[in-house]
């Protein structure tokens, strides 16, 4: 394993825990069917270009901002994913506080593979955390789980909505692998004939989403989220512009869109995609609630186009469990500080010295043959 120093972007930290740990490799990159949207996730970002302004002054440039009023000092955060701890012992603790110095906000997965307590027990005080929650099908024992993260702190719920059922992960199902966890009680066997204890052939992900709630609808559901709790509510999987408008009009406070990571439907329409179209389409919906996208980031060029087109902020899944599998805690601060540093940079060679100064006007969508 290199010694740190020598990380100096997030595929270099890919490629580290491709070699030391093939089997949570395995699960982390694993995507539906062919990969296609998995692929395309990234390679939007190689469709838009800059308008760079020069002869500004950046000397002073603050990539900071706030994501539903509360600070991060980058327009990231991290992405809800689940099982940490089968790249490394200490699992999403690692996440927790290489994210505590730089305030970056974690949203903690339905699926962590540590107790929600365990996580928040291992944050800052003045840290934000948000909870990722896959809706049972039963509302009680939803609540049971919504009830348990408020008293934990947790200041938001991002609901998901795009993994109602398991997709097809064959790079998941083929990798044989077993997380058997005494303290946590969780088992998951994947013993190359797929999980045990579900669905056969689908992998962990069948033996993770067997109990949610398939029948959620904007009348129904969000409604009754809305009536239980009083944290701010964000729909997490949001893959087109015409559902991105129904959620307006529900009230709800954000979204995120997101295909997953392209885990989940296959030939979903990548994120950037919709932000595009939305922004293009649909401007007054920015100033009625705040839109993330996550899904493919990996360069600060690819923050800025995103905060550009009227992102406030931007999730990152896979890259956080990498670092935290490859390095621990000190492999995330260093994912951070790689992050902050192309970020700065690109708004600086842009002659931006705040995140209010992105606007949609500096970006350019280019279709040609090259890309
Ligand atoms: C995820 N994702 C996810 N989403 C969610 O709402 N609940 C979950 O438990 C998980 N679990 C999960 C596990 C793993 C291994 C991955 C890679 C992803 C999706 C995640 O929140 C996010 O949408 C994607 O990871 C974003 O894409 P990138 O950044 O991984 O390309």
């Amino acid at each position: 394993r290199p010694p740190l120093n020598r990380i100096i972007s997030l595929a270099d930290i890919e490629a580290i825990i491709l070699e030391l740990r093939y089997w949570a490799w395995a699960y982390y990159c694993s995507a539906a069917d062919d990969e296609i949207s998995m692929q395309e996730n990234a390679r939007a970002f190689n469709r838009f270009f800059f308008n760079a302004r020069v002869m500004r002054p950046v000397s002073k440039c603050d990539p900071s901002t706030k994501i539903l009023g509360f600070e991060t000092t980058l327009p990231i955060f991290v992405s809800g994913a689940a099982l940490a701890k089968l790249g490394h012992p200490l699992g999403e603790v690692n996440i927790t506080k290489g994210c505590a110095p730089s305030k970056i906000i974690q949203m903690v997965s339905s699926n962590a593979s540590l107790s929600y307590a365990e996580i928040a027990a291992a944050s800052s005080p003045s840290q934000t955390l948000f909870f990722q929650l896959y809706k049972h099908k039963d509302d009680a024992t939803a609540l049971k789980r919504i009830r348990e993260v408020e008293q934990l702190g947790y200041k938001a719920i991002f609901l998901t909505v795009d993994a109602i059922v398991p997709s097809n992960r064959e790079r998941d199902v083929r990798s044989p692998w077993v997380l058997d966890d005494q303290e946590t009680g969780i088992k998951v066997y994947n013993d190359g004939e797929g999980a045990a204890d579900s669905d056969p052939g689908l992998g962990v992900a069948g033996a993770l989403i067997v109990n949610d709630d398939r029948d959620m609808t904007w009348e129904k559901t969000i409604p009754w989220l809305r009536s239980v709790t009083k944290l701010p509510i964000v729909i997490k999987g949001i893959q087109c512009v015409e559902d991105a408008i129904l959620a307006a009009e529900a009230n709800v406070d954000g979204i995120l869109l997101s295909n997953h990571g392209g885990r989940q439907l296959e030939y979903a329409l990548p994120p950037l995609e919709v932000l595009y179209r939305l922004r293009m389409q649909q401007q007054p919906i920015f100033n009625k609630l705040e839109v993330y996208i996550d899904g493919g980031v990996r360069r600060g060029t690819d923050v800025v186009k995103a905060v550009c087109l009227g992102a406030t902020a931007v999730g990152l899944g896979r890259p956080f469990l990498y670092a935290q599998s490859a390095y621990g805690e000190v492999g995330v601060r260093k994912l951070i500080s790689i992050l902050d540093r192309e970020i700065v940079t690109a708004m600086r060679l842009m002659g931006v010295a705040k995140i209010a100064e992105l606007t949609p006007d500096m970006v350019e969508r280019i279709c040609s043959h090259y890309y």
